[in-house]
């Protein structure tokens, strides 16, 4: 499905990958994980072409991503991503931030892209909402209207970065069970973030990166019971609460 062959990616003289490769097969649910600054963002943004990369090769159902003759209108389209700061345009309605892009690329009818975008927003809770401008929402519900838009146009896979980090912690649970329930579907998805109870309960993988690096692999469970990487080690010792005296 994904593939990263030998990625490296340099922001001047700073090499932000290095040397990454990982597969990612249909289906899977892969959380990245690291400390700031480690190019977990860098990493994702480079699977979608947001950011551009200097050797190696993405490679998504065996299309170049970062090929020459690549369509970037055409390869983000089929690649759906959810931001830290949902990204949603504020004049338009829920119901409208939805189909833009499906319209506006002539993927799809009006017609049928309300109806697919209704169906989302239905799935997501918030067909009620499909009228609203963004300001009237919540920030769990317009994180959650951003993934409705995001899958409007039935991308293969889901890249979302850090998608709660930005929410207040009550609003954070909505969020994640949507994402839960995606993964439960088959959704493929790629997902940055700190929330480790979701890493345990709904990731396939959890991939370590830091420096630019993936220093760790793992299947959650190994993961958080058996780190094997120092670096992973003081990484997830570092994110434990302070106050808690039990481990994760
Ligand atoms: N546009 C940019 N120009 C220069 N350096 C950048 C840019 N974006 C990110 N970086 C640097 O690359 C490194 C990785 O950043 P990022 O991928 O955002 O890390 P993370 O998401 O893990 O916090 C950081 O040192 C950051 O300062
Ligand atoms: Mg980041």
């Amino acid at each position: 499905m994904i593939e990263l062959r030998n990625v490296n990616k340099w922001y001047g003289d700073y090499h932000a990958l290095v040397d990454v490769s990982e597969t990612i097969p249909s289906g899977e649910v892969v959380v990245v994980c690291g400390p700031s600054g480690s190019g977990k963002s860098t990493l994702i943004r480079t699977m979608n072409r947001l950011e551009e990369i200097q050797s190696g090769q993405i490679l998504l159902n065996g299309r170049d991503v970062h090929g020459r003759d690549q369509d970037l209108n055409a390869l983000r389209a089929g690649i759906g991503f959810v931001f830290q700061q949902f990204n949603l345009f504020p004049h338009l309605t829920v119901l409208e931030n939805c189909t833009l892009a499906a319209i506006k690329l002539g993927k799809m009818t009006p017609a049928q892209a309300r109806e697919r975008a209704m169906a989302l927003l239905e799935r997501v809770g918030l067909a009620h909402k499909a009228e609203a401008i963004p300001s009237q929402l919540s920030g769990g519900q317009q994180q959650r209207v951003a993934i409705a838009r995001a899958l409007t146009l039935q991308p293969p896979i889901l890249l979302l970065d850090e998608p709660t980090s930005a929410l207040d912690p009550e609003m954070v649970g909505e969020v994640l069970l949507v994402m839960r329930d995606l993964a439960r579907d088959g959704m493929t998805m790629v997902c940055v973030t700190h929330e480790m109870g979701f890493a345990r309960e709904v990731a396939d993988r959890v991939i370590f990166m830091d420096q630019g690096a993936v220093l760790e692999r793992a299947k959650p469970q190994d993961f958080f019971t058996r780190p094997q990487h120092p670096r992973t080690q003081k990484f997830l010792a570092d994110i434990r609460s302070p106050f808690e005296t039990n481990t994760p």
